[in-house]
C-alpha cells in the first residue's frame, strides 16, 4: 500500500494549493481529483470561465458607448462560438498550469472519486492508500430548487449557463446574488432579455445597502429587469421553453414568466456526501458545512477541511488561505483562527463591487459607533478621463482608534481598489495612514483616499 503524509481530496483553489504547499514543506503528498482536469470549480466552471465570458461580453458592451470618446462603430459583430472556444482555452491553459506545478512539486495526482472508508485510509477506484493525515476539500455544488429540474438545457444551474450555444430570446435568473448578477450580465450584454426574480426584497444580501441600491440603478439602465420580493412557485418546460410561475410575496398575488432559459443561481451547498463521513463520524454543522477548529482540524484525528465544505465565505481566496493555513499548522506552524472578516468580496459585473468587513446597516444594528466617508467617482479626475464615472467609494471606521471597519466600493476595477484597504485591516493601518499616504495622480484609487479624508471630516475635493 502506497503511503502518504497527506492526501487532499478535492484540487480546487482549496485543495491543489493545500496539496503544492505541503510539498514545498516536506510532506510527501497525493490529491485525488475525479475531474479530468485539476482546479476545482473554480478554474473550470467558476471563476474562470465566468470572467473570461464578463471581459468578452465587456468588450462587446463597450463598443456601443465609445460614442463619448468621439469614436462610433458601423459594423461590429460577435462570434459566440469564438468566444466560448477562447473560454475553454483560458481554462484549459490555466488547468493543465496546475498539472504542471504539481510535478514541479512532487504531487502525485490520484485521479477518481475518493472515499475514507476508516481514518487514515483514502480510496481511489480500486487503490486504497495510507495516509497520516486526510484534508478534505470536496467544495460545493449548486443549491437545488425543490421539484424543479436543472437539465443544462432549458433549466441551468452557472455551469450550462457557461456554455449556452446561442444567445437565449428570454433568460430568467433566479436568485440575485452573485452569481445571478455575472451571469445575467453576460447574457444581456449579448442580447437576451434578462428577468433576475428574487426572493428577497433587495439585491445582494450581505452587501452594503447603498451599494446594493446602486448596483441595481446601474444595473437597470444596462437592460436588467428585477423581480424582488417573489416566490418561485414551479418551472415547468414544455417544447424547450420554461414557465415560471412566481407568487408575490407582498400580496400574495401570482405571476407567470415566459422564458426560453431559466437561471437557477441561489447558493451553494457544501459537497459531502459519498465521503463516508456519517460511517466516521465526523461531525457537520446545521448547515451541512464540516465543522472544523482553528487548525481546521475535524472532530475524527487525522481528518481535516478547507474550502466551501466548511463555514465561512464560499469564495475561492478564502479556500486557498484555509488551506495553506491548515497544511502550515499541520508542518509545525499554526495561523491561530482565521479571520473572515477581512477577507474581500468581489462581483465582476460592470461596475465592479467589492466589499470587505461591515456594512452599515450591520454597524447600527450592532449599536456599534463608527464614520463614514464617501467619495463619488464623478468627482475623480481619472474616472472623468476615462468616462467611468459610475459609482463611489464607502469606507466606515471606528471614531476612537481610526481602525477601518468595512469598505465598499461600486466603480471601475473595485476589485482592485479595495485592496489598500484589506491590507489596512489586516494590518491595523487606519483611516488618516490610508489618506496621507502618496495617491498617485490621476487614479481612480484617489477616492479612496478622499473618502478616508471624508470619514475624517476633512474632505479637499468633494
Ligand atoms: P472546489 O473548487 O469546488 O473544488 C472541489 C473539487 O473537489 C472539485 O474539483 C470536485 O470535482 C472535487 N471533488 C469533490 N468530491 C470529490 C471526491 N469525493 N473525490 C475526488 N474529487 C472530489 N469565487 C471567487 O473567489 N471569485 C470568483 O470570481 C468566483 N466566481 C465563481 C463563479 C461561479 C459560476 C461559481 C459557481 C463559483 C465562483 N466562485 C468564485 C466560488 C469559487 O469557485 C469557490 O469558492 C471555490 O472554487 C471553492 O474552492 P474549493 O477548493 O473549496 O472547492
Ligand atoms: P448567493 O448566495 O450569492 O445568492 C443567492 C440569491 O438567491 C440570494 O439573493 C437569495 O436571496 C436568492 N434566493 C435564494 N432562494 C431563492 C428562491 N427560492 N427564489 C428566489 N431567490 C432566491 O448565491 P449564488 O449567486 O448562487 O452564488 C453562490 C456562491 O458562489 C456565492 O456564495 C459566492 O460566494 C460564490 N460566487 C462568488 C463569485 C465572486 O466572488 N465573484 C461569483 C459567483 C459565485
Amino acid at each position: 500500500m502506497r503511503n502518504f503524509d497527506l492526501v487532499v481530496i478535492g484540487a480546487g483553489p482549496g485543495g491543489y494549493v493545500a496539496a503544492i504547499r505541503a510539498a514545498q514543506l516536506g510532506l510527501s503528498v497525493a490529491c485525488v481529483e475525479e475531474r479530468a482536469t485539476l482546479g476545482g470549480t473554480c478554474l473550470n466552471v467558476g471563476c474562470i470561465p465566468s470572467k473570461a465570458l464578463l471581459s468578452s461580453s465587456e468588450h462587446w458592451a463597450e463598443l456601443k458607448h465609445l460614442s463619448a470618446h468621439g469614436i462610433t462603430t458601423t459594423e461590429a459583430s460577435f462570434d459566440l462560438s469564438a468566444m466560448m472556444a477562447r473560454k475553454d482555452k483560458v481554462v484549459g491553459d490555466l488547468t493543465k498550469g496546475i498539472a504542471h506545478l504539481f510535478k514541479k512539486n512532487n504531487v502525485e495526482w490520484l485521479n477518481g472519486r475518493g472515499t475514507i472508508p476508516a481514518p487514515g485510509r483514502v480510496q481511489v477506484g480500486e487503490e486504497t492508500v495510507a495516509a497520516k493525515n486526510i484534508l478534505i476539500a470536496t467544495g460545493s455544488d449548486p443549491a437545488g430548487l425543490p421539484g424543479v429540474t436543472v437539465d443544462e438545457s432549458v433549466v441551468l444551474s452557472s455551469t450550462g449557463a457557461l456554455s449556452l450555444p446561442k444567445v437565449p430570446e428570454h433568460l430568467v435568473v433566479i436568485g440575485a446574488g452573485v452569481i445571478g448578477l455575472e451571469l445575467g450580465q453576460v447574457w444581456s450584454r449579448l442580447g437576451a432579455k434578462v428577468t433576475v426574480v428574487e426572493y428577497l426584497d433587495r439585491i445582494l444580501p450581505g452587501a452594503d445597502g447603498e451599494i446594493a441600491k446602486t448596483a441595481q440603478r446601474l444595473l437597470q439602465r444596462q437592460g436588467l429587469a428585477f423581480q424582488l420580493g417573489r416566490k418561485v412557485m414551479s418551472v415547468t418546460q414544455t417544447g424547450g421553453k420554461a414557465s415560471i410561475t412566481l407568487e408575490r410575496r407582498d400580496k400574495g398575488t401570482t405571476e407567470t414568466l415566459e422564458a426560453d432559459a431559466v437561471l437557477v443561481a441561489i447558493g451553494r451547498r457544501p459537497r459531502t456526501a459519498g465521503l463516508g463521513l456519517e460511517a466516521l463520524g465526523v461531525a457537520l454543522d446545521g448547515r451541512g458545512f464540516i465543522s472544523v477548529d482553528a487548525g481546521f482540524r475535524t472532530n475524527v484525528p487525522g481528518i481535516l477541511a478547507i474550502g466551501d465544505v466548511v463555514p465561512g465565505p464560499m469564495l475561492a481566496h478564502k479556500a486557498e488561505e484555509d488551506g495553506i493555513a491548515a497544511v502550515e499548522a499541520l508542518a509545525g506552524h499554526p495561523h491561530g483562527a482565521p479571520d473572515y472578516s477581512h477577507v474581500p468580496g468581489v462581483v465582476y459585473v460592470a461596475p465592479e463591487i467589492a466589499s470587505l468587513g461591515a456594512t452599515e446597516e450591520a454597524l447600527k444594528d450592532a449599536g456599534r459607533a463608527h464614520v463614514v466617508g464617501k467619495f463619488q467617482f464623478i468627482a475623480n479626475g481619472r474616472a472623468r478621463a476615462m468616462a467611468t464615472t459610475d459609482g463611489l467609494v464607502k469606507v466606515l471606521g471606528c471614531p476612537e482608534t481610526g481602525h477601518v471597519l468595512g469598505a465598499h466600493i461600486i466603480g471601475r476595477n473595485a476589485g482592485e481598489l479595495i485592496q489598500p484597504l484589506v491590507l489596512a485591516m489586516s494590518t491595523g493601518a487606519t483611516l488618516a495612514e490610508i489618506a496621507a499616504s502618496s495617491h498617485a495622480h490621476p487614479a481612480m484609487g484617489e477616492a479612496v483616499k478622499e473618502a478616508c479624508l471624508a470619514a475624517l471630516g476633512k474632505p479637499l475635493h468633494a
